[in-house]
């Protein structure tokens, strides 16, 4: 049977500079067809049209994977475009296969030259059939797409037209073992918002406002005068005059220029997207502006949505809405860092953090499954996981807190959906991190002898400047063998497997933690994440002790000072130590650092850091400072286990037995979340009624769920069905 492999990898025989090659080839039908299959992928992005009209939806096409082993090749039915004569064209950008941003060392990720493999598949009805693959007989021709890159934007000549083509040469040493067919979801375009407001800032730009910071690109009209060219620069945030802002994009260019031919034309970017709320309008005449020729095409993985929440604080409100358009703008194939500046990357620790907010918010299992399989592939051999997914092969990996990816996702997978796959995929690579950690200790039980760590990043308990926070390094290493190995436990006996080795391990480690770490006075072992840690990840046998010095610290500063590694428990924590009250103050807290701030200054996603923009409106370092960053976001699973109070049950999963805890809050006045399921959908509610000493509670389990409701201390079991009931709520 002909596959995908049998066809060639191929590109242009000359050197078409950066101008995006298409590749080409004219199919004759003289029979009646039945059905036309197009299989494709390419090293880089590719966008196939077969008489002119674009094949399939998927946008940024085959997807991003580790290129040198994993490629994922698609197919399309494309039966209804086909003509008797056909001209299918495919271009093929550069896409995260080569870019390049002020590390050199990121400029080409393991594989160097752009390729196009491709075949056509018909079945004729008397039973016949050809198969088209791509192979020297193709042909080759320059597109007006003068230059394109994924950071950099796109360059486009609609006069450069040419009817001039070349030879393409077959790449024979390509290895084609490495094509997969399509894992993950497609990346798709999502949404269109509108152009909300033109502003000429004090500087003079002509800026329009989209209200929203998204991913994705700007579909515009491009003026119909001959030869004159537009650009459009893209920038996520005004400065505190109120001006465009790019520098922290870094060496991303993140702009369109086109010129004109004279014809009306719509364009958008084919190979590159940018991270943006406003766009700056260059060489368009005052008359030539017109809002409704502009739209923001949001660009996402096509996940179904599954978790709502809504609460009666408008700024929480729009903290949860800035969570969701975190996971919008950068679950693109992969789960990257930001989209917006030179980097884009799969951080692994951005993933971690995020991996149990991100898949109640919306149906992530597929999306996991391909990057994680990514993942293992770039596991290295000793064990080590890289820091970033796909694997741009750096020197340092394995950092405690980035690699444990590996085990954190898939047992959020699973819990949510309850298909232990996942684990089985996984577990070798869950295992050879497991023993690469243990293997890294100055006696066994720590991981204290592995130095590549970025500890808890962005925290603020070190200074402004310093990045990776104060709690000590190898303290946080030690948690996450403790915690990840606990995970790994759960997960290998969910399949059957004999986990007596790793338990034996978890209990010396949490020995040699004890022994080590707690209660030892010094500075770097006290901080309020080396506490959240010790309780959150049952490391204590003095619970009480790190409980009264967490709230201690937290009481005396009046805020928040966790970094990536302690944000995502610090609230659970709270509430597992019995204070959910000081949980609440922090969510409420307004003013810097906190959840509310970003939000009070206006912030339509979530930033980096705490203090991306100052009191001041000044901005944080440009060096590293996104204002679409997910990882804070990680509070949204306090906001729908707690504050909503829905959550899962690891030992019946997919929500089949669901645990209803909501702790409610009159300051918040009411809170409800919905959770769609394979069961059906669940439903938390509680409001305050009355003279606001009421509590009416509602609860929806849907048909095959069962649930335990916990309430002031009191257990309740549930079949499926709605339940609502009236409480003289005692409160947390
Ligand atoms: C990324 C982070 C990442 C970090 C590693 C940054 O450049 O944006 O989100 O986790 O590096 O410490």
């Amino acid at each position: 049977m002909s596959t995908i492999k049998n066809a060639k990898f191929i590109k242009e025989a000359f050197d078409f500079g950066t101008v995006v090659p298409v590749f080409r080839k004219v199919i004759w039908l003289d029979k009646k067809i039945n059905k036309a299959t197009l299989f494709c992928s390419a090293l880089g992005y590719y966008e196939a049209y077969l008489n002119s009209q674009r094949v399939g939806k998927f946008i940024f096409a085959p997807g991003w994977t580790t290129y040198g082993k994993r490629l994922q090749y698609q197919e399309y039915d494309v039966t209804s475009l086909m003509e008797e004569c056909n001209v299918l064209e495919i271009a093929v950008g550069n896409g995260m296969r080569f870019h390049k941003n002020r590390h050199e060392n990121y400029e080409s990720i393991t594989c160097n030259d752009s390729a196009l493999i491709a075949a056509v598949k018909i079945e004729y009805a008397d039973g016949t059939e050809d198969f088209i693959p791509t192979d020297s007989t193709w042909e080759c021709a320059k597109s007006n797409i003068l230059d394109s890159s994924v950071y950099n934007g796109e360059t486009v000549d609609f006069t450069f037209n040419t009817d001039e083509t070349f030879p393409v040469k077959e790449l024979d040493d390509i290895n084609k073992d490495i094509l997969i067919a399509t894992e993950g979801e497609e990346v798709r375009e999502m949404a269109r918002l509108d152009a909300l407001k033109l502003i000429t800032t004090p500087k003079g730009e002509t800026v329009i406002d989209f209200g929203q910071n998204l991913t994705g690109y700007v579909e515009w009209v491009v003026p119909q005068r001959k030869g004159s060219e537009f650009t459009i620069s893209h920038a996520e945030i005004l400065d505190k005059d109120g001006n465009f802002y790019t520098e922290n994009l870094r060496s991303a260019k993140a702009q369109v220029h086109i010129t004109s031919d004279g014809n009306e034309r719509v364009y958008k970017p084919h190979f590159s997207f940018m991270g943006f709320r406003y766009i700056k309008l260059e060489g368009f005449k005052k008359n030539e502006i017109d809002l409704d020729n502009f739209k923001a095409v949001v660009v996402f993985s096509n996940m179904k949505r599954t978790g709502y929440f809504a609460c009666g604080n408008d700024l929480i409100q729009q903290l949860y809405e800035n969570i969701v358009w975190g996971q919008r703008g950068n679950f693109l194939d992969v789960p990257t860092d930001c989209p917006q500046r030179d980097e884009r990357l799969g951080w692994t620790g951005d993933a971690q953090v995020f991996a149990r907010t991100a898949s109640t918010t919306y149906r992530t299992d597929k999306f996991f499954k391909k990057w994680l399989n990514d993942l293992a592939a770039d596991q290295h051999e000793d064990g080590g996981i890289p820091h970033v997914c796909p694997d741009l092969a750096w020197d340092s990996y394995g950092s405690s807190a980035w690699a444990d990816a590996i085990v954190i996702v898939p047992y959020w997978v699973y819990r949510t959906y309850g298909n232990n796959q996942i684990i089985k995929d996984n577990f070798e690579a869950m295992k050879k991190w497991i023993l690469f950690m243990e293997s890294k200790g100055s006696q066994r039980g720590l991981f204290d002898t592995h130095d590549h760590h970025f500890g808890d990043w962005l925290s603020l308990d070190a200074g402004d400047e310093a990045t990776g926070g104060l709690t000590d390094k190898f303290l946080i290493g030690t948690a996450f063998l403790a915690y990840s190995n606990s995970l790994f436990i759960e997960m290998g006996k969910a399949i059957g497997e004999d986990m007596s080795y790793f338990e034996e391990l978890y209990d010396l480690t949490v020995k040699k933690y004890r022994e080590k770490y707690l209660n030892t006075g010094k500075t770097e072992h006290e901080t309020q994440t080396a506490n959240v840690l010790a309780l959150y990840f049952n490391l204590t046998d003095k619970p009480e002790r790190e409980a009264e010095k967490l709230v201690k610290d937290i009481e005396s500063c009046g805020h928040l000072k966790t970094g990536f590694v302690g944000t995502p428990y610090l609230l659970h924590t709270l509430t597992k130590i019995g204070r959910t009250d000081l949980a609440y103050k922090l969510l409420f807290k307004k003013d810097f650092p906190s959840w509310l701030f970003p939000v009070t200054k206006g912030a339509t996603t979530m930033w980096e850091r705490w203090d991306g923009m100052k009191e001041d409106g000044s901005f944080a370092t440009p060096e590293m400072n996104s204002f679409n960053h997910y990882a804070y976001g990680s509070v949204g699973d306090w906001l729908y286990t707690t504050v909503a109070g829905i959550d899962s049950d690891f030992n019946d999963p997919a929500y089949k037995h669901i645990i209803f805890r909501p702790l409610p809050s009159k300051e918040l006045g009411y809170a409800k979340a919905r959770i769609l399921t394979e069961n059906g959908e669940i439903i938390s509610s509680w409001e305050y009624t009355g003279n606001g000493d009421e509590c009416k509670f509602s609860f929806t389990i849907p048909n095959g769920s069962h649930a335990t409701l916990y309430l002031d201390d009191e257990e309740y079991e549930f079949d499926s069905g709605t339940y609502n009931t009236v409480f003289e709520y005692k409160g947390f």
